[in-house]
């Protein structure tokens, strides 16, 4: 199994950061100096994706012409001394083929991993959630590949997680293959305390196939009246085999506030031109509070 291709559904509507996402789509929010979104992408890429498909919708189109060149910027870099800022500016664009979909009505993540059907054809996939930011050594998607890949079926990735915030993800009923990986015998979206399988969560990192799409536009909506992509998986890992794979990674879910906070400090903390200040910085917060 080669996995070449990437989804990043991105048709949400941000209400969990408004009034910030009311006209910027959460995407586009910046975590230091970068777009949440390219944090997502350079994950991909360093996973060796080389075709990213964004599913958008039409409040959205900042994202298409951030991923794209801007000669008139670049020229201005390159005439006032700027030329390495230009060339990272337009590298961006290049860092992989883009492609978008529209997911033209607010149906829940399974519906817009439904979109992708056309662009993935019959090849595996992975798909990347924009809230899940992940610092790690070895890129998050590139340990759920390298599984996948072993044991040539589909993957998703999590972590063991609080009971409380198992309710507000999913969870998994795993059985131990070896080190942090395990196959996943059910799984099940956002469970009350009474529901739950286990701790363990499924966050933001998928490997799929194509067999998925079939099962995904015959999936009834589910929690919160959505076409869950988590139904859809819970179908998956009982008609073949599905693994998990518990990945090395501090995550963030930059979809709240207080998550998108812990990322910004860590972020600007590791940053060079940030870093040092910010901790001086920090110091001299923690003395006067
Ligand atoms: C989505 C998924 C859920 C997953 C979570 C975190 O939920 O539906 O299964 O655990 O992302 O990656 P959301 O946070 O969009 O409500």
């Amino acid at each position: 199994m080669k996995v070449k291709k990437a989804v990043i559904p991105a048709a949400g509507l941000g209400t969990r950061m408004l009034p910030a996402t009311k006209t910027v789509p959460k995407e586009m929010l910046p975590l230091v100096d970068k777009p949440v979104l390219q944090y997502i992408i350079e994950e991909a890429v360093e996973s060796g994706i080389e075709d990213i498909l964004i599913v958008t919708n039409r409040a959205k189109s900042a994202m298409d012409d951030y991923f794209d060149y801007f000669p008139e910027l670049e020229h201005r870099l390159y005439l006032t001394g700027r030329e390495q800022q230009a060339r990272e500016l337009k590298a961006v664009a290049d860092m992989a083929n883009f492609f978008y979909v529209r997911q033209r009505e607010t149906r829940g993540l399974g519906h817009a991993i439904a979109r992708a059907r056309r662009f993935i054809g019959d090849e595996p996939f992975a798909v990347l959630l924009g809230d899940d930011i992940m610092m790690s050594d070895v890129p998050v998607l590139k340990q759920l590949i390298d599984a996948a890949e072993k044991y040539n079926c589909p993957c998703v990735g999590g972590q063991y997680v609080s009971d409380e915030a198992v309710t507000a993800y999913s969870s998994t009923k795993l059985r131990k293959l070896e080190d942090r990986i395990y196959d996943v015998l059910d799984i099940n979206e956002k469970p009350t305390p009474e529901e739950k399988l286990s701790n363990f969560a499924v966050m933001g990192r998928y490997v799929l196939t194509p067999d998925i799409f079939d099962i995904l536009d015959a999936t009834p909506p589910g929690r919160n009246g959505e076409i869950q992509l988590t139904d859809g998986l819970n179908t998956l890992c009982h008609a073949r085999r599905m693994i998990a794979v518990d990945y090395d990674a501090r995550r963030y879910d930059t979809g709240n506030l207080r998550g998108f906070l812990e990322a910004t400090i860590d972020f600007a903390l590791k940053n060079a031109e940030t870093g040092e200040w910010l901790r001086d910085f920090l110091k001299e917060k923690a003395r006067t509070l």
